[in-house]
């Protein structure tokens, strides 16, 4: 056995045990990134163009004219990811799959050099004792099934359960945890209704359909993973919950806060953990569509069993009746006809107290804290991983070589506490992954928005670990929080 170093005076050197609050054992401590903003290598091994490559190269779409041709070069550079993430001592490493480069048109059979990448990635970590999970669609899809229609129509529900299949045959023996999409919300109404995102449709009824469709691809992806994987497999979806609470307690700021949360929320969770859409969402929006594209059965064939619910939470979401708005300062901004909100026109959104990140995004630790004990409310048995949680900063390299973020050390440590909070108040959280591993492309913001734990220098795409990479590694190799 091996003796304790002794100090000068002799007396055995035990490390104090860390004070501050212990995570339960087996706790999983993460990073997450997705494919399209950190792979690069966009023409590699058969890849051919997503919707997020041909919104890219689309003059105004995103800011400073960046895409992610190129991105953090990870395609190249996987290796050197891992044996940062090992040094982190993180236990699992969220990535997302690329669609187009593991079946390039999304349809037919999949690609083996895509394949490889990910075989590759996975094996990579798992050497390391990292737990590889996997997301089948962080927004990338293949341009040609979005010239076929896109979202909005029913056919690539099919496609996407087809090619959940093709991964999960092609992968299941190494990756057990799967999720099959990440912040379908985002993707329907981000992407079809206000067109921020690809494809960049401003297309309410389209938003809609798009949303039901991220569903329905979502349960007949389901169906195909287990039909696919081992039975230990665990099979999830992540959805960017948008915590949202009025800005008085009038009738009107509570209606306002009651619409955004059907679109944002429930019209999620009501099919994919109830079994049914929200009745009162499709009365708010029953001027635009009757619904018909839901057919019967549909509901049925999204609400299937899951084994966790991946969370995501960056900023709370204030909203109140429109007509209150102007008194409420500048903050106040209104939904409107290329919004994300379709039929709550008459709502208007507010930045909450406090200060903020370089999104713009007040820091509210106690919004995760409340989101997580509503879900367990509400979902009781399920168990919750926060999938993704993070701040972007203006982090820059001192002359010193380094990049120092105590704002994000902060942002990390309030939101901690707030799950560590939870789970004392009986909410069964299994994990954390902290978004993100890297700096990356952040969507309409291009490269000016950093959100990793680990700085990219762009030119050169040296990594350089933050402050907040060595804070977080202790926080997960001990499991234990500071105070
Ligand atoms: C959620 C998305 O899943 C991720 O891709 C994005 O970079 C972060 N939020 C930050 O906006």
């Amino acid at each position: 056995m091996a003796t304790a170093p002794r100090t000068a005076d002799s007396a055995p050197a035990v490390a104090p045990a860390p004070t501050g609050r212990v995570f339960p054992p087996g706790f999983l401590w993460g990073t997450a990134t997705a494919a399209y903003q950190i792979e690069g290598a966009a023409d590699v091994g058969g890849r051919t163009r997503s919707i997020w490559d041909t919104f890219s190269h689309t003059p105004g779409k995103v800011r400073n004219g960046d895409t992610g041709d190129i991105a953090t070069d990870h395609y190249h550079r996987w290796r050197e990811d891992i044996a940062i993430m090992a040094e982190l001592g993180v236990g699992a490493y969220r990535f997302s799959l690329s669609w187009p480069r593991v079946q390039p048109t999304g349809r037919g059979p999949a690609v083996r050099t895509g394949l490889d990448f990910y075989r590759r990635l996975a094996d990579g970590l798992l050497e390391r004792g990292i737990t590889p999970v996997a997301t089948l669609y962080h927004w990338d899809l293949p341009q040609e099934l979005e010239d076929a229609g896109g979202w909005p129509e029913r056919e690539t529900a099919q496609r996407f359960a087809d090619y959940a299949a093709l991964a999960a045959d092609a992968l299941g023996d190494r990756v057990r945890t799967w999720t099959t999409l990440n912040e379908p919300w985002c993707s329907a109404f981000l992407g079809y209704g206000s067109g921020v995102h690809a494809p960049g449709r401003t297309d309410a009824v389209a938003a809609l359909r798009a949303a039901h469709h991220l569903n329905l691809g979502h349960g007949l992806a389901v169906s195909a993973l287990r039909a696919a994987l081992p039975a230990d497999a665990q099979v999830s979806i992540t959805l960017n919950f948008h915590h949202t609470r009025p800005l008085s307690d009038s009738p009107a700021d509570r209606d306002a806060a009651r619409r955004i949360d059907g679109l944002a929320n429930r019209l999620f969770t009501g099919p994919v953990l109830h079994g049914a859409y929200p009745e009162d969402v499709q009365q708010d929006t029953a001027a635009l569509t009757d619904w018909s594209f839901v057919r019967d059965g549909d509901t049925a064939l999204i609400a299937q069993p899951l084994d966790f619910l991946g969370v995501n939470y960056y900023t709370p979401t204030v909203v109140s009746d429109a007509a209150d708005a102007p008194s409420h300062g500048a903050d106040g901004h209104r939904a409107s006809a290329f919004s994300p909100w379709p039929g709550a026109d008459g709502v208007a959104f507010h930045r909450a107290a406090g200060p903020t990140t370089a999104m713009g995004w007040a820091v509210e630790p106690s919004g995760l804290h409340d989101l997580l004990l509503g879900l367990s409310r509400e979902v009781p048995g399920l168990p919750l991983v926060i999938t993704e949680n993070g701040a972007a900063f203006d982090d820059y390299v001192s002359p010193e070589g380094e990049v120092l973020d105590p704002d994000r050390i902060a942002f990390l440590h309030g939101h901690l506490t707030a799950v560590h909070r939870a789970i004392e108040a009986g909410a069964d959280v299994r994990g954390y992954f902290l978004w993100s591993l890297l700096d990356n492309f952040e969507w309409g913001y291009g490269y000016s928005k950093r959100f990793g734990a680990v700085y990219v220098d762009y030119p050169t795409h040296r990594r350089i670990p933050k402050s907040s990479a060595r804070w977080y590694a202790d926080v997960a190799r001990t499991g234990v929080l500071p105070h």
